[in-house]
């Protein structure tokens, strides 16, 4: 009989914590060369519990890495006018070299407007139309944060990703489509699926690679995993459990773990690993402002 390999439980919280290490060395070499110590600023529009913990999380990680970082808030009724104000002023800063609003906005603020408003290159969420035109003609310079943590993730799990299927569920600007991207540029074959697809497990079966990023709380049980698949769960899902709350993934972890070669949990899989990828994407902004 076959032997069964176990089930890796992919750690994004060491790989993150490796790769910041890596960056704050970079961080540090580049001050000690006399170049501009990379500069961060995040806009905060009103207190969102979920938005607020993820700026601090940002934050952290940032100051963690030697950047220079700025949180600037907004109360929750702010105007379009103010808003767009703040974002032309650190467009102009030359110590801000990326510039994150955190999403969603409220209701009566644009988020279109918004992403167009900000420089392309200090776009450090990679959503400005020139960077995501950049990524898809395969001229990626500024590309989104989560996607990029994924291929991180990936090619350090199974190195050359090149002609393994890969099925992304969701069709998210944020997510879904960016990712699509970055596999397609890694040779990757690739599918996606999302609400209207027919028989959406049928295709994710086939899937040497899945990344899950619908928003749907165990969405993906074993019946969507080919034997041996590696399984990237981008979700964050707030549910309450026998009166308790905990977040979940969009991948039912008890389920899947058993039947597939690598997964990342929720939380401690993707989250911290798109943390890491916005010090990086500021430190690529950074140094294309050296040239
Ligand atoms: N809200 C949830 N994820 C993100 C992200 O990647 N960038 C921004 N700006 N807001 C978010």
């Amino acid at each position: 009989m076959q032997e069964k390999t176990p089930v890796k439980v992919i750690d994004g919280r060491q790989l993150s914590d490796l790769l910041i290490e890596e960056m704050t060395q970079e961080v540090n070499e580049r001050t000690q060369k006399g170049l501009p110590q990379p500069g961060l600023a995040v806009v905060l529009v009103g207190e969102d519990p979920a938005s607020t913990i993820y700026v601090r999380n940002k934050i952290r990680c940032a100051e963690k890495a030697g950047l220079f970082s700025l949180v600037i808030r907004l109360d929750a009724s702010c105007t379009q006018q103010a808003l767009d104000d703040v974002v032309v002023e650190l467009n102009e800063r030359d110590d801000i070299h990326g510039i994150l609003v955190q999403l969603p906005l409220p209701k009566h603020l644009s988020e279109a407007r918004i992403i167009n408003l900000i420089d392309p290159t200090k776009d450090v969420d990679g959503f400005h139309p020139v960077n995501v035109g950049l990524l898809s003609s395969g001229q990626a310079k500024l590309v989104p944060c989560t996607p990029l943590g994924c291929m991180e993730i990936l090619e350090r799990e199974m190195g050359d990703v090149s002609g393994k299927h890969a099925v992304v569920i969701g069709r998210s600007n944020i997510v879904g489509k960016p990712m699509a991207n970055l596999l397609l540029q890694a040779n990757c074959t690739v599918s996606i699926v999302h609400s209207k697809t027919i028989d959406a497990a049928a295709l994710c079966r086939q899937a040497d690679i899945l990344v899950a990023a619908v928003g749907v709380a165990e969405l993906v049980d074993q019946n969507w995993v080919k034997p041996g698949a590696v399984v990237i769960d981008v979700g964050i899902n707030a549910t309450e459990i026998d009166g308790k709350r905990k977040l979940v993934g969009d991948v039912n972890f008890a389920d899947v773990a058993d039947k597939c070669r690598a997964i990342t949990p929720v939380p401690g899989g993707v989250g911290p690993m798109t943390i890491a990828c916005l010090i990086k994407n500021t430190l690529t902004a950074a140094k294309q402002h050296d040239m």
